[in-house]
């Protein structure tokens, strides 16, 4: 897949995207763009999607990985009304892809024409927090009558909610994409396992941010950033997963299953007519 030439767009809300790509080195026939990206507004999705699509009409799109997500300590809402958490890691990938879609098919074909087997690929970062709803009393479940907070907030529940709403409308789009495109799209979601050393903490109070950065990294379970990356590439490029689609793939880059909550229809059908 990647023999031939390669646009690698990365996106980001501020400077430390352009830092990222300082210190990344790639092939010389590839070339890595930065593109603002602020995904707490359907203005600025639109616009990056907008510009894509319009630079070059044969511009092929043939991965995109939704990495991005952020943890609010307080509850707060975006410029579109809407809890920031959500909107940040769930409504506006959905958006991102609804308006990306067509291309990312367009290209899938002219793949196939080549007979060229990788079809495109929609890489979901998830969370194994997403499936703590299940069996254990203390963890409640997804309230989609408090999408916007007003019932109460938490800042861990509610992403772990934006992750299990992703894996919902993952489900419920893998269904659809099967039924009239078929072949034409591969969704993988994956979990890269616990990386305390990132910055997803970085609104936490100082002790926890303390315990991420110097203790937890030491515990026999987390990962560094470089595994966690691991199983993004592995899911991005791996011959082993063509044409699979709605495949979770877990820390150990082996198939697994989402929660089970993930599959529920009645939960799907609430959400996607929210
Ligand atoms: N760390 C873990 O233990 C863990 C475990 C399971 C899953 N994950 C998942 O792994 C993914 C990466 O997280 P991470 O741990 O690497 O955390 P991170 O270091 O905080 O990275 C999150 C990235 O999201 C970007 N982002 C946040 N809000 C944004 C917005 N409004 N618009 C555009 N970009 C925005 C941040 O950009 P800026 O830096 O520019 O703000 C940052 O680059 C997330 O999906 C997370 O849920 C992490």
């Amino acid at each position: 897949m990647f023999q031939e030439r390669k646009v690698i767009i990365l996106t980001g809300a501020n400077s430390a995207t352009e830092k990222a790509v300082l210190a990344l080195t790639i092939p010389p026939q590839h070339k890595i763009e930065i593109s603002k990206l602020d995904l707490s507004s359907f203005t600025s999705i639109k616009s990056f999607a907008q510009g894509l699509l319009t630079r070059d009409s044969t511009l092929p799109l043939n991965l995109l990985i939704l990495n991005a997500a952020t943890i609010k300590s307080t509850l707060s809402k975006t410029e579109d009304n809407f809890e920031t958490t959500f909107q940040t890691n769930h409504f506006s990938y959905f958006l991102l892809i609804h308006l990306l879609l067509d291309r990312i098919i367009w290209t899938s074909e002219q793949q196939q024409q080549r007979a060229d087997p990788f079809i495109s690929r929609i890489i979901f970062v998830s969370s194994s927090l997403h499936k703590q709803s299940e069996g254990h009393k203390n963890f409640e479940s997804l309230d989609v009558e408090n999408l916007d907070g007003s019932k109460g907030y938490d800042g861990l529940l509610f992403y772990r909610h934006s992750k299990l709403m992703q894996m919902l409308c993952f489900n419920q789009l893998n269904k659809i994409l099967e039924r009239e495109a078929k072949e034409k799209v591969s969704l993988i979601a994956i979990e890269p396992g616990f990386i305390p050393q990132t910055d997803l903490s970085r609104e936490s109070a100082i002790y926890i941010k303390l315990l991420m950065k110097f203790i937890l990294p030491l515990a026999p379970f987390a990962r560094t950033p470089e595994q966690g990356g691991m199983v993004i590439v592995y899911a991005s490029t791996s011959p082993d997963l063509e044409k699979q689609s709605g495949l979770y793939i877990n820390k150990c880059c082996k198939v697994d299953k989402a929660s089970e909550d993930s599959y529920k229809e009645d939960l799907q059908k609430n959400l996607v007519e929210y």
